[in-house]
């Protein structure tokens, strides 16, 4: 009931919501870490999770910011944006050639690059993209939930065949 009543969540609810799962996600490795435990699902969970986050961000919400926008300021926090997703997608690739155990290094230097991306994100584009009259963020929202919904769904479905392969 609560759930229905809830208002639909707006682009940057949607990923201000990633956000805070990739968080979460990080303290459980860094706690699980820490006592010696196994953290390689945890890894693959937050990598899952910044790869779903990075196709929604790149192919839907910043065109739609840019072209809102049209301004030089917005223009550079995406190009920054942009290449801070580049980064991190690299460091998933290298972590995912790695052996497991050899995963740590890259996983911290990941963490480090997100939790910036994260505080750059939240504090200089989001507040200038709130202010964007000409831009729909609850119709934006809604496109970028049901591209979720997808993405989730392959990835799943990808998950499913590796384990019966
Ligand atoms: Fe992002």
């Amino acid at each position: 009931m609560i759930e229905e009543k809830r208002k639909a969540l707006d682009a940057l609810d949607v990923l201000m919501q990633h956000h805070r799962v990739v968080e979460s996600l990080f303290s459980e490795f860094e706690y699980l870490h820490k006592n010696g435990r196994d953290t390689a699902s945890v890894m693959e969970a937050a990598c899952a999770e910044i790869k779903i986050h990075d196709a929604i961000e790149n192919d839907i919400f910043y065109p739609a910011v840019s072209d809102a926008a049209g301004e030089e300021g917005i223009d550079a926090l995406l190009d920054d944006a942009e290449d801070s997703h580049d980064s991190a997608l690299d460091l998933i690739e290298e972590l995912e050639d790695a052996d497991v155990a050899a995963r740590h290094p890259q996983f911290m230097l990941l963490i480090a690059q997100v939790k910036q991306h994260i505080m750059d994100e939240e504090t200089e584009l989001f507040p200038r993209v709130r202010k964007l009259e000409q831009l729909d963020l609850a119709s934006l929202g809604s496109e970028m939930k049901a591209r979720e919904t997808e993405l989730v769904a392959e990835a799943e479905l990808a998950e499913a065949g590796e384990k019966s392969a």
